[in-house]
C-alpha cells in the first residue's frame, strides 16, 4: 500500500489551502486541515479537520501528536493589504504571534519542514520587472512586511534549530478548482476577478477601475495571475525538494506575463457573455503600475509548469464556480473594496 506522509495545511479551509488538500493525494501527501473557520468555510474542508486557532498552542500540540505531521503548509494569516495600513497591530501581533507559536510547536515536535505563504507584496515596489526572486525586498504595507519578517525569522530559525523552509511569493491566486467543489469566497471580497464575475452576475452595478494614467499600454495596471491549482501543485514539489536536499529556499510563483485591468475585463466579457460596466475612478496610493514575476527559478529547480493558467481557464473555471456558489445568492452584495491583490 502507498505510504502517504501527512501534511498539516493551517488555512486548509480558506481559498488557496483548499485547493492545496484537494492537491495533497496527488503529490503523495495526505492533508489535515487546521484552522479556525474565521474566514474559511466548513464547505471547503476535505479529510481530516481540526478547528482550532493558531494562538491556541494546546490546541496545536494536540493536532501535531495525534497526526504526527512531516510537514506543515501555513496558509492561515490576515490578508488584506488595505486593513493592515489601518490596523497594523493586527497584523503583526497575529500574523507574526500564530506563526511563532506554530514554529514552536514544531520544534517541540521535531518536525523541520515548512511552507511559507509569502507574497510578491514582500518586494513592494518593483525597481525591475518581471520581478526575480533576488529583487529587494521593500515591502510598502504592514501586511507584506510581516510576510518578509516571517521570511527573517525562518531563516534564523533555519541556521539555529534545522528548521527548513519555503517561502512561495504569490502573485495573484485566481481561478476555481476544475471539478466547481471549490473556488474564492472571500467576504469582504477585494480581488479583481471574483469582483468582475460579481458585476457580470448583476450583484454588483459596476467594476471601478482605479487609475487610467500607468505607464502601462491600456493605462490600467499589470498583474500576473496564477491558476490557484496550479500554485496549490507548487507546494507539493516544493515540499519534495525541500526533503530532498534539506535545504532552504524561496521561489515566485506566477507565470511570468502580465494581464492589465482592462484586458482582464474585456476577456471576461468574452468568457461570461455579459456586458460588465465600468466606472473610472482616480489611482489608488500603493498600486504599482505593473507586478509581473520571473517565474523562471520555479520552473527549474521544482520542474513546476502552470497547466491551469491562461486567462481564460482562470476565468472559465471562476465563473463555473462562481455562478454556481453565488447563483443562489443574486441579490445579497457582499461587502467590497476593489483593491489589487497581492
Ligand atoms: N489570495 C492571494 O492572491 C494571495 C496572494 C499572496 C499571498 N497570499 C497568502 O496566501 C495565504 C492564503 O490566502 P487565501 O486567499 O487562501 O486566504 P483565506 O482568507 O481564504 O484563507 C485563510 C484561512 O486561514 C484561516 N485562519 C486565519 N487565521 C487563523 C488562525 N489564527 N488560526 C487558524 N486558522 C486561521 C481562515 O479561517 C481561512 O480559512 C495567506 O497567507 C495569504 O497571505 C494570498
Amino acid at each position: 500500500m502507498k505510504e502517504f506522509q501527512v501534511v498539516l495545511i493551517t488555512g486548509g479551509a480558506g481559498y488557496i489551502g483548499s485547493h492545496a488538500v484537494q492537491e495533497a493525494r496527488n503529490y503523495g501527501f495526505e492533508p489535515v486541515t487546521y484552522d479556525n473557520l474565521s474566514m474559511g468555510h466548513r464547505w471547503a474542508i476535505q479529510g481530516e479537520f481540526v478547528k482550532g486557532d493558531l494562538g491556541d498552542r494546546p490546541k496545536l500540540l494536540k493536532a501535531f501528536r495525534k497526526y504526527q505531521p512531516a510537514a506543515v503548509m501555513h496558509f492561515a494569516s490576515h490578508t488584506y493589504v488595505g486593513e493592515s495600513v489601518t490596523h497594523p497591530q493586527k497584523y503583526y501581533r497575529d500574523n507574526l504571534t500564530n506563526a511563532l507559536n506554530l514554529f514552536s510547536v514544531m520544534l517541540e515536535r521535531k518536525v523541520s519542514h515548512f511552507i511559507l505563504s509569502s507574497t510578491c507584496a514582500v518586494y513592494g515596489d518593483p525597481v525591475q520587472v518581471p520581478i526575480p526572486e533576488d529583487h529587494p525586498r521593500n515591502p510598502v504595507n504592514p501586511y507584506g512586511d510581516s510576510k518578509m519578517m516571517l521570511e527573517k525569522i525562518l531563516a534564523w530559525y533555519d541556521r539555529a534549530y534545522g528548521l527548513r523552509s519555503t517561502f512561495l511569493r504569490y502573485f495573484n491566486a485566481a481561478g476555481a478548482d476544475a471539478s466547481g467543489r471549490l473556488g474564492e469566497a472571500h467576504d469582504p471580497e477585494t480581488h479583481l476577478i471574483p469582483l468582475v464575475l460579481d458585476s457580470a452576475m448583476g450583484r454588483r452595478k459596476e467594476i471601478t477601475i482605479f487609475g487610467q494614467d500607468y505607464p502601462t499600454p491600456d493605462g490600467t495596471c499589470i498583474r500576473d495571475y496564477i491558476h490557484v491549482t496550479d500554485l496549490a501543485g507548487a507546494h507539493f514539489l516544493a515540499l519534495k525538494l525541500m526533503m530532498e536536499t534539506g535545504q532552504s529556499d524561496f521561489f515566485n510563483l506566477g507565470t511570468g506575463k502580465g494581464f492589465s485591468v482592462r484586458e482582464v475585463i474585456t476577456k471576461a466579457e468574452e468568457v461570461t457573455g455579459k456586458r460588465i460596466p465600468v466606472r473610472m475612478g482616480p489611482r489608488r496610493a500603493g498600486d504599482p503600475p505593473e507586478l509581473v514575476a520571473q517565474s523562471d527559478k520555479a520552473r527549474a529547480a521544482l520542474g513546476w509548469q502552470p497547466r491551469h493558467s491562461s486567462l481564460e481557464n482562470i476565468l472559465k473555471t471562476a465563473w463555473a464556480w462562481h455562478r454556481n456558489y453565488f447563483g443562489g445568492k443574486a441579490k445579497t452584495s457582499r461587502r467590497s473594496t476593489v483593491r489589487s491583490r497581492q
